[in-house]
């Protein structure tokens, strides 16, 4: 079987930012630590007037070409996940490839493209349909560029405009990838859920408690599938990547994997002598007694030195980009995924054939459980990203221009507005066109 996989991964951050503990909390006339403790997040990206989704994609996906020096002809899949999408017909992959065909010699027209709908776990499965299409050797010989890109608005004043972001993470998949390779087995836990949607209209419908239970409920069924395959155990992984809407719902995941992937093994039993043995359903008469008995475990679980050291180890360091942009939906697994490969290549962590477990989760809901294997080119391909110096870059909002620019993105108002950065080098949208298309320019 070919190895297929991540062989360059670029992010495009949206090139405005809202400070959460300071600007946001103090005009919610909130704590600080709400949001840097609570959360766990420090500041949401938002894109400037001239960028949307389909600038950042390309901005994303020209960086991806020109470092890796690709032409169009190379490219024989274009992929895009979003739920920010602007037209029910038109896939942002046009709009993506109509940008970058501006900018080289020849086109994408022999390019399949599309664009993928889940929620966030969109980006996963566009990731999962280009891997499979090279493996079936359909590709003749060439790559597949995978894009997610969401601006991840909520309507102002609801519980979840603390959790908003922007940005655009591009990938490209191909055989023997300098990054990693994904796995083959891969467990899924699906289920008809109304937690969080957009039924035609631009802003979530959510339940936000909820939707964190949906949450973890999808992860357990998926991680649940995913043994049926793999046997796991907590030391297999050098990073577990998951969806993180924000850092604290990756906290509440955390220990319920590790108490499931512990079970049975024999760090359930070390740990036994400290704080006992993992409850068994059979071993309770009622549902409530097992379910508090699981809860009791938990909190005495995250209390020891073995479970707090493999959380600093393997979680932790995945969170670090998401703590400073928000929640990028589609991207938002790709994002801790390189939170990961960044933090280790700054630590000199030797990750060369080391697994990752990563968990794709999108509202509606389904989550997704696969492993990775990172490959010896990972820290080459790491180093020639400029996360840091995208986000310390970023304009900080105040109040009044967060609430300007939340309205320019807002497809209901018609709010016309100076940008707050001046664009350079990169693809800008440039009004509508007589069919009520996007259009979009390329700045020197
Ligand atoms: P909220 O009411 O603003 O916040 O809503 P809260 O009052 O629940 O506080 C949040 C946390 O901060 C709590 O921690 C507080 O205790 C803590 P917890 O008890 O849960 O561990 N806190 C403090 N900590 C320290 N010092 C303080 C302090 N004050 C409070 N002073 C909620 C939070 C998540 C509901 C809201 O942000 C929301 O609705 N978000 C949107 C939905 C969401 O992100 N859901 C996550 C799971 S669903 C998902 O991931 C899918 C998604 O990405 C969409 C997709 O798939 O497309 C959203």
């Amino acid at each position: 079987m070919k190895d297929v996989g991540i062989d360059a991964v670029e992010f495009r951050s949206g090139k405005l930012k809202l400070d959460l503990p300071g600007t946001f909390a103090e005009v919610k006339d909130e704590d600080p630590a709400k949001y840097t403790k609570g959360l766990g997040l420090h500041a949401s990206s938002f894109p400037d007037a001239y960028e949307d989704i389909v600038t950042m994609a390309a901005n994303a996906s020209k960086r991806l070409m020109d470092r890796k020096g690709l032409e169009p002809d190379d490219i024989g899949r274009i992929d895009v996940a979003t739920e920010s999408a602007f037209d029910h017909s038109k896939p942002v992959s046009t709009y993506v490839a109509g940008c970058l065909e501006q900018v080289y010699d020849g086109d994408f027209r022999h390019a399949n493209k599309g664009e993928r709908k889940f929620a966030c776990i969109a980006g996963t499965q566009s990731v999962d349909d280009a891997v499979n299409w090279i493996a079936a050797d359909k590709n003749r010989g060439r790559a597949a560029i995978v894009i997610s890109t969401d601006t991840a608005l909520y309507e102002r004043g609801d519980s979840g405009e603390a959790t908003q972001g922007a940005g655009a993470v591009a990938m490209l998949i191909d055989e023997d990838p300098d990054l990693v390779t994904i796995e083959p087995e891969q467990g899924i836990g699906s289920v008809d859920e109304t937690d969080f949607l957009k039924p035609n209209q631009q802003f979530p419908s959510v339940d936000g408690k909820r939707s964190m239970q949906v949450y973890l409920m999808r992860m357990r069924e998926a991680l649940e599938d995913y043994e049926t395959q793999v046997e796991t155990h907590p030391d297999d992984f050098a990073f577990i990547p998951f969806h993180t809407p924000f850092p604290g719902m990756v906290r509440k995941a955390a220990p319920l994997g590790y108490r499931h992937v512990a079970r049975g093994t024999e760090v359930e039993d070390e740990l036994a002598e400290e704080i006992g043995r993992q409850p068994r359903p059979e071993a309770f008469d009622d549902d409530e007694a097992y379910r508090e008995a699981l809860k009791e475990y938990t909190d005495k679980l995250t209390e020891t030195e073995r479970y707090q050291e493999w959380y600093s180890r393997a979680i932790e360091p995945t969170l670090d980009i998401s703590s400073r942009v928000g929640n990028w939906y589609t991207s938002s697994v790709h994002l801790a995924r390189l939170s990961a490969l960044k933090h280790a290549r700054e630590n000199g962590i030797d990750l060369d054939h080391e697994r990752l477990l990563v968990g794709s989760y999108g509202s509606g809901a389904q989550a997704e459980i696969h492993g990775e294997t990172v490959q010896p080119g990972w820290e080459d391909e790491i180093a020639q990203l400029n996360v840091d110096d995208q986000l310390v870059e970023r304009y900080d909002l105040s109040w009044e221009e967060y609430e300007q620019i939340h309205d320019v993105h807002n497809h209901e108002e018609s709010v016309d507005v100076d940008p707050l950065t001046a664009p350079e080098k990169e693809f800008v949208f440039d009004g509508w066109g007589r069919m009520g298309e996007r259009k979009y320019t390329y700045v020197e």
